[in-house]
C-alpha cells in the first residue's frame, strides 16, 4: 500500500532538501493532499488553539448543534436526500478584512490567538506556494502574484466540530467535494480521524498526526497549473466516538484576481488543441458557480468557463 506522504519541513533546510522536494512533487501531482512537520508553528499556540477551540464548542455550540442533530438525523432516516452534513461550523476571515471582532460570542483570549494564529498560516501558506513554484519551474512569487487581485489574497478560516453520530451510515461528516481555492492548511483533531481522500478510486484516510498541518490544492492550483497539480474530493466520515476538531485555514486568490493556466505550464501543442487548456476566469464568478455546485464534480465547472471564453472570442457581427 502507498504510505501517505509526509514531509518534514526541517529536511528543506538541509542535505534531505532534494528526497523531501520530491515527496512534495509526488504528493502534489498524485495525491493533491500531503501533511507537514516542523512547519514552524509552535505546539504551545497549537495547543492553545485546541483548547480554546474545544472550550469555544461546549459553552457556545454544543447545545445548538444538539438541537440540529435531532432534527438531521429524523430527516436522514425518513428520506433518501442527502443533503446534510454532521459539523457544526462557522468562518472566520482574515484576509482582506477581518471579521473576527464581529463575530459576538468569541472572548477576547480566542480572538488574540486566533489571529496569531492565522498569521503563522499565512506566512506558511506563501511558503508553500514559494515551494510549489521552484516544484514547477516558475518563479519565485508567481503563485501569491497569480492570487493577489487588486486587495491582495482572500484568507479565511473554517472552523468546525464533528460531534458523535449515532448513524453514520444515514449521514456525512461533510459531503465528498473539491476545494474551490487556492492551497488549504488544515489543522486536524489528532485523536479522531474521519477526513478521507479519494486516490484511484479509492477512499483514503488523511491519518491523525499530532502538531502537523494537513495541505491541499484547491481548484484554483488545478487551474494556474494547467492541471500538473489536481485538486483531490475528499470528505468526512461522521464517527460513532469522540468529537473532531478541525480548523481549515483557505488561501485564496483575491475576488478580482484573473486566473488563467501559466504560460510556462501549457504546453505547445495543448495551446494548439484549445480544449485541452485550462479556462481563464475572475476568481469570484468562479465562486458564484462553486456556491451552488459544491458537492458536484469540477470538470462541467471548468468546462462552463471555457465555453464562455469562446463565446467571448468571436467576432461581433456588424
Ligand atoms: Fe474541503
Amino acid at each position: 500500500m502507498e504510505v501517505f506522504p509526509v514531509i518534514d519541513m526541517e529536511k528543506l533546510e538541509g542535505n534531505d532538501r532534494g528526497a523531501a522536494m520530491e515527496i512534495l512533487r509526488d504528493a502534489c501531482e498524485n495525491w493533491g493532499f500531503f501533511e507537514i512537520l516542523n512547519h514552524g508553528i509552535s505546539h504551545e499556540l497549537m495547543d492553545e488553539v485546541e483548547r480554546l477551540n474545544k472550550g469555544h464548542y461546549r459553552k457556545r455550540r454544543e447545545q445548538r448543534f444538539k438541537e440540529f442533530a435531532s432534527k438531521a438525523l429524523e430527516d436522514a432516516s425518513s428520506s433518501d436526500a442527502n443533503d446534510m452534513d454532521w459539523e457544526s461550523t462557522f468562518f472566520v476571515s482574515h484576509l482582506p478584512e477581518t471579521n473576527l471582532y464581529e463575530i459576538p460570542d468569541l472572548d477576547d483570549q480566542y480572538r488574540k490567538k486566533m489571529r496569531e494564529f492565522a498569521l503563522d498560516l499565512e506566512k506558511l501558506a506563501e511558503r508553500l506556494l514559494d515551494l510549489l513554484c521552484e516544484n514547477l519551474g516558475l518563479e519565485k512569487g508567481y503563485l501569491k502574484k497569480a492570487f493577489c487581485g487588486s486587495k491582495g489574497p482572500t484568507f479565511g478560516t473554517k472552523v468546525s466540530s464533528y460531534p458523535p453520530c449515532p448513524r453514520p451510515d444515514l449521514i456525512n461528516g461533510l459531503r465528498a467535494h473539491t476545494d474551490a481555492g487556492g492551497i488549504i492548511l488544515l489543522f486536524q483533531d489528532d485523536q479522531v480521524s474521519g477526513l478521507q481522500l479519494l486516490k484511484d478510486g479509492q477512499w483514503v484516510d488523511v491519518p491523525p498526526m499530532r502538531h502537523s498541518i494537513v495541505v491541499n490544492i484547491g481548484d484554483q492550483l488545478e487551474v494556474i497549473t494547467n492541471g500538473k497539480y489536481k485538486s483531490v474530493m475528499h470528505r468526512v466520515v461522521a464517527q460513532t466516538d469522540g468529537n473532531r476538531m478541525s480548523i481549515a485555514s483557505f488561501y485564496n486568490p483575491g475576488s478580482d484576481a484573473v486566473i488563467f493556466p501559466a504560460p510556462a505550464l501549457v504546453e505547445k501543442e495543448a495551446a494548439e488543441k484549445k480544449n485541452e487548456v485550462y479556462p481563464r476566469f475572475v476568481f469570484e464568478d468562479y465562486m458564484k458557480l462553486y456556491v451552488g455546485q459544491k458537492f458536484q464534480a469540477k470538470e462541467p465547472r471548468f468546462e462552463a468557463f471555457k465555453a464562455v471564453e469562446t463565446v467571448s472570442a468571436q467576432p461581433i457581427a456588424t
